[in-house]
């Protein structure tokens, strides 16, 4: 893990964590799932790479080109960008997503913004790039494995007319023949040995260089700010909203600077072992949970109340902020101070191929 960007100076930490200190007696406070050393670790670690992806200007902005291309789909009609829309905070606004052809997938679609933390609990440090659980199972490992996922899969992007076997030959055919991506590709991948400059498109340098882009998909929101130590990050409704969710029991399972275990749980016995969610830029990318099936946060803190507690020992004790029918404005507004990030909305008004943009499927 290589740290990338260092988003505050060393005096700003250590300024930090004197807050943090100051102030560990107060209700209100970062709070103990917060400790001081992840949140340290936090703000120092910047976004963790792996040693063999090193980023580069060029090879991030090809990434990007190749997220909005459909060029990498069987049938050329949808790209990464499709169902991960930065206008929803890079998830498509659906129940489930639509892939190729139309064809149903039967997940949510995550966001990818702050991905590349994935893994990162309030009791350890940021995982190594290599090593970030990904999707609602947590079954593959990494930003590059991931990226490999939809271009393989039938019902994402494979389409019907090539197979997990001809899908990334064809396509790696295809950028060949296109000489905007072999000067891409060969600006992205300098050291990469060649004997011929086609050679640097590979399936290998295609999903690095989705992962570089999408490790500048971050958001950092005020909620991350006050964890940090800045008091003034998030108002009162805010901080007694944070109260109200720990008090709650919700933070057994979302917890620290991403809000997450990053652990697989039970809603009933016997159902669906889920990872809980991020909740960083929930409030962005509703619909909720990884079917889809609450529309709202009313609708989610609904599902908790009916809740089977057995199904899982971290429910033990488990409030739903608010009270039954009561006012959750101040979850809503603690939810809100983890969803006002900025990050990269950029897309791009062309791609190489001279495919749409993004294809013929767009997010809703
Ligand atoms: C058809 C819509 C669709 C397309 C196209 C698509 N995704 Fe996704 N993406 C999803 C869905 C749905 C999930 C959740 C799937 C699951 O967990 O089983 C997901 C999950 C992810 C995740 C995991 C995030 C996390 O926190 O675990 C990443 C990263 C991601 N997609 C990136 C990409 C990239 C890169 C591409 C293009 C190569 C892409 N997606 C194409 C719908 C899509
Ligand atoms: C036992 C661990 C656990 C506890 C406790 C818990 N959650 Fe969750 N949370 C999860 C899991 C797992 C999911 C995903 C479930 C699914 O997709 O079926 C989830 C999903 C969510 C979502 C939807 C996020 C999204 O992007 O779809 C929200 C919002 C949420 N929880 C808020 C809360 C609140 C508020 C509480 C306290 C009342 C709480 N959670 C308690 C594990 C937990």
């Amino acid at each position: 893990m290589a740290p990338k960007n260092l988003p505050l100076s060393v005096a700003a930490i250590v300024l930090g964590a004197a807050a943090f200190l100051a102030c560990a007696d107060e209700e209100a406070s970062p709070g103990p799932e917060a400790s001081a050393e992840s949140v340290l670790a936090t703000e120092a670690a910047g976004v963790p790479e792996p040693a063999d992806n090193p980023a580069n200007p060029s090879k991030v902005e090809l990434g990007r080109l190749l997220f909005w291309d459909p060029i990498l789909a069987g049938d050329r009609d949808i790209a990464c960008g499709s169902c991960h829309d930065p206008a929803r905070g890079y998830s498509d606004g659906r129940k489930v997503s639509i892939g190729t052809g139309g064809a149903a997938v039967p997940r949510n679609a995550l966001t990818v913004l702050d991905a590349a933390w994935n893994g990162w609990t309030a009791l350890t440090p940021a995982p190594a790039a290599d090593a970030a659980p990904m999707f609602w199972d947590n079954r593959a490992q990494s930003l590059e494995t991931q990226a490999a996922g939809p271009i393989l899969a039938a019902n994402e992007m494979r389409g019907k007319n090539h197979t997990e076997a001809t899908i990334f030959p064809e396509v790696v055919e295809r950028l060949r023949a296109i000489p905007g991506y072999v000067d891409r590709f060969d600006a992205a991948f300098p050291n990469r040995p060649s004997e011929e400059a086609g050679d640097r498109i590979a399936k290998e340098t295609i999903v690095r260089a989705i992962a570089a882009f999408e490790r500048t998909l971050v958001s950092r929101p005020s909620y991350e700010r006050w964890l940090a130590g800045d008091e003034s990050a998030l108002s009162a409704a805010a901080q007694r909203g944070v109260a109200d969710f720990r008090r709650s029991g919700c933070s057994a399972c979302h917890s620290g600077p991403m809000l997450s275990d990053f652990a697989l749980h039970r809603f009933q016995r016997g159902g669906e072992a889920i990872r809980t969610p991020s909740l960083r830029n929930v409030l962005r990318t509703a619909p909720y949970m990884h079917d889809g099936r609450a529309a709202t946060i009313g609708d989610v803190l609904n599902i908790y109340r009916r809740v089977d507690r057995d199904a899982d020992p971290a429910f033990e004790g488990l409030r739903v902020p608010g009270g039954r029918g009561g006012d959750a404005s101040d979850l809503q507004a603690f939810l809100a101070a983890a969803s006002d990030g900025t990050y990269d909305e950029t897309i791009p008004t062309e791609v190489p191929s001279g495919l749409p943009v993004g294809g013929r499927i767009r997010a809703e």
